[in-house]
């Protein structure tokens, strides 16, 4: 598939590590289901389309929150 964000917003190496690795998969999943929904826009122009994949992706965003915080350590 082809990426649109990757080159611009991949985070740096000591940030992606601090990452855990499930943390990193679903982030990534929603990367690609947003670059999916861009592509199909572009192509199909199908609103109805577009918002059945946002709602989707926004279970992501739910899911990622649900499970997880960021604890800065002192
Ligand atoms: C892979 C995990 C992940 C996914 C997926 C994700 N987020 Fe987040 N998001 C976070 C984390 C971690 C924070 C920081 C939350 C914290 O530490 O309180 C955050 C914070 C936020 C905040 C700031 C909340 C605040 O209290 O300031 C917003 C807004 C937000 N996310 C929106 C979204 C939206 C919209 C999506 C989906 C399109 C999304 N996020 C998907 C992990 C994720």
């Amino acid at each position: 598939m082809r990426r649109l964000w990757q080159k611009t917003i991949l985070p740096p190496p000591v940030v992606r590590e601090a990452m855990p690795l499930e943390f990193r998969k679903l982030g990534f999943s929603m990367h690609q289901d947003f670059d999916q929904l861009a592509l199909d826009a572009e192509s199909m122009g199908d609103i109805r389309h577009s918002m059945t994949q946002l709602g989707n992706v926004m279970q992501k965003c739910v899911a990622c929150h649900a499970a997880y915080r960021i604890v800065v350590e002192r």
